[in-house]
């Protein structure tokens, strides 16, 4: 057991705590772990040139070997010694949406590890704009891997306690910089040549990249609804964000959804099932004799992503056994939270 230390540094102004910041990279400088906010999640670092320290990450997050990290840089010049070469749609990209939630993935160069890039030859590169992160990684002076710092299969944390939840004891420190701004991971992308496929959809949406670039496609394995299509990421085949009780989404139309969910919440009190809906501001008064979250409106699909593991994680609290939810549009952020969603669910939708 480690003795995890805890420091809040304040993500407007870290040098504010500098003493953290250096007490941080020391850390990672011995090739230890240390947990920090990023815009999108809250990441689990560690120096991602070392094979040592890499290798601790996979342990503490209990996570497959082949699923490769992302590599957090604070510079965009930091990337050439990283990667083979940068096509120029990769410069357009960077160009527009750095420092920030898009993860884009190239060939790796050989000072990354095969450790860091899951044995696969390329290596997914990101500069998060979170000011904390950026301080950390320049008082490191090498780029920090860091996936999302949960437990494997688990909702990704978008709180400093959701980090000491998962991994009090197995990582040597976490900074606490309140709340992430977007609430889900970066959108993580494929360059070759001039086209661009999405391989995990994020707060960068497909509109959004289709501004700057021209061909931008969607990996075959996000458009199906089942989990049993190769996914070109590997980190997308596994069970992810699961709360303990089951997730089912009913999908249709919303005065179905509605009744459809009454209809299950009732039977499951009949049942001394422990069971709640997650529902937005325009259905949750009709819920008012069950357990019942709000996510957020509707129409607000950003705040549904910035609130959607919270919610997931407060099931968990509430020994939830069985969780409904109501669909999203598939568009926009929209996309992001169904492709969580679904994975929260094992694929359970039904459609009414
Ligand atoms: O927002 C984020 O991306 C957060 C913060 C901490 O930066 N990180 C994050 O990391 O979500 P992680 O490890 O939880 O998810 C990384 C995803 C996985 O699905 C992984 O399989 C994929 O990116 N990935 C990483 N390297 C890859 C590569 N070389 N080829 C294909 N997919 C890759
Ligand atoms: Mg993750």
């Amino acid at each position: 057991m480690l003795n995890t230390i805890l420091e809040k540094v304040d993500s407007s102004n870290p040098s504010l705590n500098i003493v953290a910041l250096k007490k941080a990279a020391n850390i990672l400088k011995n090739d230890g772990l240390v947990a920090f906010p990023t815009e999108t999640v809250y990441g689990l670092g560690a120096n991602a040139l070392r094979e040592e320290a890499v290798k601790k990450i996979y342990i503490a997050k209990g996570r497959p070997s082949d699923n490769p990290l992302i590599v957090h840089i604070a510079d965009k010049n930091h990337i050439y010694p990283l990667v083979d070469s940068v096509p120029k749609t990769a410069l357009i990209l960077m160009d527009k949406f750095w420092p920030g939630a898009l993860t884009i993935i190239l060939k790796k160069s050989s000072i990354i590890p095969k450790t860091t890039s899951g044995g696969l030859d390329t290596v997914a590169i990101r500069m998060p704009s979170n000011k904390i992160a950026l301080a950390l990684i320049k008082e490191c002076g090498f780029p920090i891997a860091a996936p999302s710092a949960n437990t494997s299969t688990k909702p990704s944390p978008t709180l400093a306690s959701h980090v000491l939840k998962d991994l009090n004891g197995k990582i040597d420190m976490i900074i606490d910089g309140g709340s992430c701004d977007f609430g889900i991971e970066s959108t993580v992308v494929e360059v070759n040549n001039n086209n661009v496929t999405i391989l995990r959809p994020g707060s960068i949406t497909k509109e959004m990249l289709e501004s700057v670039v021209e061909n931008v496609a969607i990996d075959k394995a996000l458009l199906n609804n089942n989990s049993n299509i190769l996914a070109k990421s590997p980190g997308m085949k596994y069970k992810h964000y699961a709360p303990l009780g089951d997730v089912f989404i009913v999908d249709g139309d919303i005065n179905n959804i509605v009744k459809y969910i009454i209809n299950c919440l009732s039977n499951d009190k009949i049942n001394n099932i422990n069971s709640v809906v997650i529902a937005s501001d325009e259905t949750i008064n009709n819920y008012s004799s069950f357990n019942a979250l709000n996510i957020g409106s509707r129409e607000n699909l950003d705040l549904i992503a910035k609130n959607l593991f919270n919610i997931l994680r407060e099931c968990d609290k509430l020994n939830i056994d069985k969780i409904y939810i109501e669909s999203f549009l598939e568009q926009g952020v929209g996309l992001a939270v169904m492709n969580r969603l679904k994975k929260a669910a094992g694929y359970k939708i039904i459609k009414v």
